[in-house]
């Protein structure tokens, strides 16, 4: 076979991921985390997620490898997350990635964390309908992007105001006394309460934009969970979780509908590590079904930050004649799609 086996790194918050695809067949995805050295302070530590990176770096690259029974030796093309993420993060994957591609004389493709997201579907669906409206949730980012061409053309149509989703969620957590990341919990309480239990506000539903905003919501939880102890009520943890959960889903699904219906579209993908939710999933899958729209969503090991997805997008770039990136490749976490 013809096509380039395609190495992909990513470092862009804790996840140091490593991915090695040939097209879009996955061969190897392996990762190393250090979300447990953050848990106890509630967040990610830059400067603690550096340090993992630069220690997990070559192992993870060397498991990856090992897991598709290939040799270094044997990679065409080395991709790397660019940016957007954590800046002394990105350097680690960057720099590495240099070296990588430069010690096996093979092109270097600096990538969008965001477009990365949209192309590791394709590992799973095969390639992406043009175009398609893409929907991504994680703790860094909720944007919705109208996506040509994930190769050459992805267009920013909205994206939120103030927090992430997954940040509101595990800021949610928090407050519900679940551990960090409090996402995976949220969704698991939540399976034994009831999501109609508690209104809670749904920001921006109806403000015709295409941009979300959960602070407010994030906020309002925390302020009828704080009215409930004054009074000495006991909180039925289940439901506050459950009725959070869907004021988010709510409004996630309904703005991703929309972006559809604005541009004409009748696929939609949804990624990054919110879109694990499983009521997001239930949800999204009704509303598409009843408005027509195709709906696309990875499985949950591809939708965290991965590896695979970095591989998926390079390999796409290669496909499409894009040029390489030159070895002064910055890191840039603010990099726009
Ligand atoms: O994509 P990701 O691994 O990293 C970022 O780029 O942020 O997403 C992590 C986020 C966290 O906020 C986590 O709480 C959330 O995704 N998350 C979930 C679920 N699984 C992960 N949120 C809701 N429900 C889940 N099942
Ligand atoms: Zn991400």
């Amino acid at each position: 076979r013809d096509e380039p086996l395609v190495l992909g790194i990513e470092t862009s918050c804790d996840e140091t991921g490593v991915g090695i695809v040939r097209g879009h067949t996955l061969l190897a995805n392996t990762i190393a985390s250090s979300v447990e050295e953050h848990a106890r302070f509630g967040g990610v530590v830059p400067e603690v997620a550096s340090r993992a990176h630069l220690e997990a770096m070559a192992p993870t690259v060397e498991r990856a490898l090992e897991q598709a029974g290939l040799r270094l030796s044997d990679i065409d093309a080395v991709a790397v997350t660019a940016g957007p993420g954590l800046a002394g993060a990105l350097l680690v994957g960057v720099a590495a990635a240099k070296a990588y591609a430069l010690g096996l004389g093979v092109p270097l493709y600096g990538v969008n964390h965001l477009a990365a997201h949209v192309a590791v579907d394709q590992l799973e669906h095969g390639a992406l309908p043009k175009p398609c409206i893409a929907m991504l949730v994680s703790g860094g980012h909720s944007s919705l992007l109208l996506v040509p061409d994930v190769a050459r053309e992805v267009v920013p149509l909205g994206s939120t105001v103030d927090d992430a989703a997954g940040e509101a969620f595990d800021k949610v957590a928090r407050v519900l006394g679940l551990p960090f990341p409090g996402g995976p919990h949220i969704d698991r309480v939540a399976a034994e309460g009831s999501g109609d239990a508690i209104a809670f506000p749904r920001g921006k539903y109806d403000d015709g934009t295409l941009d979300f905003s959960f602070s407010g919501l994030k906020t309002a939880v925390a302020r009828w969970i704080e009215a409930r102890e004054r009074a000495g009520e006991t909180i039925h943890v289940p439901d506050v979780a459950a009725s959070f959960q869907e004021a988010v889903v709510d409004v996630l699904t309904r703005k991703a509908l929309a972006a559809c219906r604005e541009h004409g579209v009748s696929d939609l993908l949804i990624g990054g590590g919110v879109a694990a939710n499983s009521r997001l999933r239930a949800l999204a899958a009704e509303r598409c079904e009843a408005a027509g729209v195709r709906l696309r969503v990875p499985r949950p090991g591809l939708c965290t930050d991965n590896g695979a997805m970095v591989a998926a997008l390079g390999s796409d770039l290669v496909a499409a004649g894009v040029a390489p990136s030159p070895l002064e490749l910055p890191a840039d976490s603010s990099l726009p799609i």
